[in-house]
């Protein structure tokens, strides 16, 4: 019988990028980065966000890639943010078709119609990427946010050293807890309305909620983490970096209630699991694991 720690473990590294994710995902970067190339004139690009940083869940969608721009389209940075996003969208709407390709707030999203199966795997392959046209800014980035209607600041390399820094003062086990909260969050149970919004939300919390030092066992926890989330997520919560607008900015309050009082369902079943395997029913204690976070927690 798997025991919970194994449990873990197995979940952990399931949520880990492998070798063949990354491959997928620098050969789709390559192909959007050759099309965009013949309609901008684009000084480099990369991938960034969670999942450069290690903190992006499964499956893997909404891979972020800064699109930098040469100072000869400077004048898209004079403009409305609806203005780049809008001949973003035109550009991908050409070679994907509308109907993988859809505008957010601060970028363009392209849909490879991937397909993923009832274990949530996908054959390796990335869903989605999120393409973000990006000024050089001094030290930082500016990108458009059509829902503010200005252009904000970001700076990806503070938010990474940041979650580096989390990551080694709670012995490396930072980044995990954070893709499995960020799993959770996905959990279809919740309907189509996650819990958080932004996902980055959680990572930037769980900057602050994780502390006081890895204690050695994922349940424990899981099960504060949850419970100090719940706590909390009525604060508001700045971008980490200083730079762009509060990461709590995008749930009202009636989200907020809503996601509080998930998060506090979460943390009593995390205790149920908890009191399961004490009582030594470890068959039952994965299985109420398994349903709080989704298919991805092994039950063998
Ligand atoms: N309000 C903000 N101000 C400044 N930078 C931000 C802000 N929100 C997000 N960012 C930066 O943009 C990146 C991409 O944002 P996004 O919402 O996709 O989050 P993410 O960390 O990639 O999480 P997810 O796992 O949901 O994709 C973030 O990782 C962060 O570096
Ligand atoms: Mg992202």
């Amino acid at each position: 019988m798997l025991s919970l720690d194994a449990a873990f473990r197995k979940f952990k590294s399931r949520l880990e990028l492998n070798e063949r994710e990354q491959n997928n995902a620098s050969a789709r970067q390559k192909e959007v980065r050759e099309y965009l190339d013949t309609k901008f004139s684009i000084e480099n690009s990369f991938l960034t966000g969670s999942y450069a940083r290690h903190t992006k869940t499964k499956p893997l969608k909404d891979i972020d890639i800064f699109f930098v721009l040469q100072d000869s389209e400077r004048h898209y940075r004079g403009k409305a943010p609806s203005v780049v996003i809008g001949d973003f969208n035109e550009a991908l709407v050409e070679k994907y078709g509308k109907d993988a390709v859809r505008q957010q707030s601060r970028s363009v999203n392209v849909d490879f119609g991937v397909v993923v199966d009832a274990e949530d795997n996908t054959d390796y392959r990335i869903l989605s990427v999120d393409v973000v046209p990006a000024f050089t800014g001094g030290d930082n980035y500016e990108i458009p946010d059509t829902d503010a209607g200005k252009w904000i600041k970001t700076n990806p390399k503070i938010h990474a050293e940041k979650a580096v820094t989390a990551h080694q003062a709670f012995s490396s086990e930072w980044k995990g807890l954070v893709r499995m909260v960020k799993y959770w969050n996905n959990n279809k149970r919740h309907g189509t309305d996650k819990p958080i919004k932004p996902s980055f939300l959680i990572e930037v919390m769980a900057l602050e909620c994780l502390y006081g030092g890895w204690q050695g066992r994922f349940d424990y926890e899981l099960q504060a983490l949850f419970s100090t989330l719940a706590d909390r997520i009525f604060d508001i919560w700045n971008d980490p970096a200083g730079l762009g607008p509060p990461i709590s900015d995008a749930m009202d309050l009636a989200r907020k209630q809503r996601a509080r009082d998930l998060l506090m369902a979460a943390s009593r079943e995390a205790s149920e699991a908890i009191n399961l395997a004490r009582q030594g029913r470890n068959g039952d204690a994965l299985k109420a694991w398994r349903q709080l976070f989704g298919p991805k927690f092994p039950l063998s």
